[in-house]
């Protein structure tokens, strides 16, 4: 039996015109623009072109959008003035600082001086303790954009195990805090855990994010189990050119799984998607507005 595809690109789509229909709203009912800056300091190929299609898709939900593009050598205290004036500016709502950022940069301190209320991407200390207490927060993109999916296709998911490969601060650790707060039994498995594709065959829910292309192979998952792909690695074809992977063996992981996500137009898509929602909810909290009352649809 084939596990059922879930289509991220369909469901991101959802998701903005929902953020779109919100903007709408503010704008009408409340004389507001939420703002989304995202600052990129260097070249890095792969931050250009999440930075252009984060800028598309703001501009396009209706939001307004401010890039700011900063050289590879800028140093640690101009990303950090840039950081203050976008902190202080009363249209901009979302900040987003991507990452990599320059080995002269101190990742942590950027991602601190980001005021805790406008960190759409959730990465700040305040925002990382107050989810794993059960306040109100900015929860990170990507992982979101799982439990959303994965809430789709499954309902409640309390009481089911879950096992999430990989301990980054941006998707492991914060995954895996989401999947605790829906009331699962979570194992966070990473380079050092023992016997790992045992770990894995015991997952309801399977979420990889290590950066490993294709290293969950099939014999490593539980039949009718969620497979949630985080991983995007670009590997060579034999023709010379290369192709996108995730961390899964996406065929033979489908003959076993009841849901997989595929690399590309799986949780890619919803990263960007929860950004923009998430820069509704920072303009909303900023500005006293009960975020229930806006369209919930469409
Ligand atoms: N680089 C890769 N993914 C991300 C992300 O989700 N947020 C930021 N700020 N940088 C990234």
């Amino acid at each position: 039996m084939s596990a059922e595809i879930i289509d991220g690109r369909a469901f991101s789509e959802d998701v903005k015109k929902r953020v779109a229909s919100q903007v709408a709203s503010l704008k009408e009912h409340h004389g507001l623009q939420p703002g989304l800056a995202v600052v990129l300091v260097g070249e890095d190929p792969a931050s250009q072109v999440y930075v252009r299609n984060k800028n598309r898709s703001t501009v396009e939900a209706g939001m307004r959008s401010e890039e700011i593009r900063l050289s590879e050598n800028t140093s640690e205290e101009e990303v950090l003035s840039v950081v203050e004036r976008l902190n202080n500016d009363p249209g901009i709502h979302g900040i987003l600082v991507q990452l990599p950022l320059p080995p002269q940069v101190n990742e942590m301190a950027v991602l601190d001086a980001i005021d805790p209320a406008k960190d759409v991407d959730g990465f700040h200390v305040i925002n990382t303790g107050r989810q794993a207490v059960g306040l109100p927060a900015m929860v990170p993109c990507t992982p979101l954009g799982c439990i959303m999916m994965l809430k789709d296709r499954l309902g409640d998911l309390s009481g089911l195990n879950a096992v999430v490969i990989g301990r980054s601060n941006i998707v492991g650790k914060p995954m895996a805090s989401l999947l605790l707060a829906e009331s699962c039994t979570v194992t966070i498995a990473h380079s050092r855990t023992k016997d790992l594709p045992a770990v894995c065959r015991n997952a309801d829910i399977l979420v990889a994010a290590v950066g490993r292309p294709q290293m969950v192979k099939g014999d490593w998952v539980k039949p009718g189990a969620a497979i949630i792909d985080v991983g995007i690695n670009r590997v060579p074809k034999e023709d010379g050119k290369t192709r996108l992977v995730g961390d899964v063996d996406f065929d033979e992981a489908k003959e076993i799984a009841g849901y997989i996500t595929p690399v590309p137009g799986g949780v890619g898509p919803m990263t960007i998607a929860c950004l923009l929602a998430n820069t509704i909810t920072a303009a909303c909290r900023s500005n006293g507005i009960d975020e229930a009352s806006l369209p919930d649809v469409g």
